[in-house]
């Protein structure tokens, strides 16, 4: 941190209030004090932030005077801070950014990432994601990376295990996402196929032991690669249909994602089995005597028992009430789905009739 705070600079801490119920922020802020610097905290940022999230803390920087902001958390902090980062310093609206393809031409204020989980990768990416008429909407641009990201497997120990699970799980699906995309490229693969290998080993071990530093560290160095590994090639299938569900039922994104990956991976892989096959070996699978296509079914058969493993859900029914989600509302999410600019680097170009049986799976009805 000293590398990046300066004397009697202003710093805001962008966060969520549980964080701040935990004493990661006074952990942080200490830190920072120490180096003789101000601090101020915000610590307003939800699940799934939304426009007036981004301009809330915005109007919280313009008043402090922020010098620096440090994002703690996962990927919202994260996104809302690189967002207001750069808002702060090159004016305009957030519509213009996001739905408007306007690029910053002023430097943004310098913000460091330190997330709290091991999942999003957004500590890594050029990338944000808030909810913005009624929609999920991702946009990126260079002025949205970090000065530095802080990856420091003390601050992901209080990760209850289910979150490690779920987190863990969207960095896997980023990683098998950018894989097996259109976009792909060496320098991708590379990223994509070593925080897949990563994960198998030592996701679960961070599962069964929160305060196995190794596990937390791999999983969190995993997890950047594999943003890095997105922010290049792209997402797929599993992401455009994260996208619609988390937009109206505000389900947690890793585990709309956990929940959707094997029947994303099922949906995908007779286009590129020869590319399944590789993430089968990933997870550590013996393929020496399967052919692609069954190698690539062995991919999904580790990756569901990984999950298995780890109790997460197989579909979304125990939350289908608690959100309020309805069975004539699918139809709907199909023909998003099949929208998203995310479906562009799937392998296989699918019809809103398939993904109606996706999703049917994924919310258990
Ligand atoms: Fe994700």
């Amino acid at each position: 941190m000293s590398r990046f705070v300066k004397e009697k600079q202003k710093v805001m801490i962008v966060t969520d209030a549980s964080l701040v119920k935990l004493g990661a922020a006074e952990k942080v802020s200490s830190v920072i004090k120490d180096l003789n610097a101000e601090v101020t905290v915000f610590d307003a940022i939800p699940q799934n932030p939304h426009a007036p999230d981004v301009y809330h803390c915005l109007d919280q920087v313009k008043e402090s005077g922020a010098h620096l902001l440090v994002a703690l958390g996962g990927g919202s902090p994260m996104d809302v801070a690189k967002v207001v980062a750069m808002m702060a310093t090159d004016g305009g609206k957030l519509e213009d950014y996001q739905w408007n393809f306007r690029q910053a031409t002023v430097a943004p204020l310098p913000y460091i990432a330190i997330p709290t989980t091991a999942g999003t990768g957004s500590e890594a990416t050029k990338t944000a994601v808030i909810v913005d008429r009624d929609t999920k909407k991702g946009f990126g641009g260079d002025a949205l990376f970090a000065k530095a990201a802080l990856l420091d497997p003390e601050m992901t120990v209080s990760l209850p295990a289910h979150l490690t699970a779920t987190t863990g799980a969207d960095a896997l699906t980023h990683a098998i996402e950018a894989y097996v995309g259109r976009g792909h490229h060496p320098w991708t693969d590379a990223m994509a196929l070593e925080a897949i290998t990563l994960l198998a080993e030592y996701l679960p071990l961070a599962y069964a032991d929160g305060h196995d530093l190794l596990a937390r560290e791999k999983v969190a160095l995993a997890a950047a690669m594999a943003g890095l590994a997105m922010d290049q090639s792209g997402l797929g299938i599993v992401h455009s249909v994260s996208g619609p569900i988390a937009s109206h039922y505000d389900v947690p994104h890793g585990l709309s994602n956990a929940v959707l990956l094997v029947e994303g991976m099922k949906y995908n892989l007779q286009t590129v089995p020869a590319r399944f096959a590789r993430v089968a070996r990933a997870m550590g699978v013996d393929t020496t005597s399967m052919s692609d296509h069954e190698a690539a079914e062995a991919a999904v058969d580790a990756v569901d028992r990984m999950f298995q493993n780890m109790k997460v859900p197989g579909d979304l029914s125990d939350y289908f009430e608690q959100y309020g989600a309805k069975e004539e509302d699918i139809p709907k999410f199909a023909e998003e789905a099949c929208a998203m600019f995310l479906m562009r680097n799937n392998p296989r170009t699918p019809v809103p009739e398939e993904m109606e049986v996706i999703i049917r799976k994924a919310l258990g009805c």
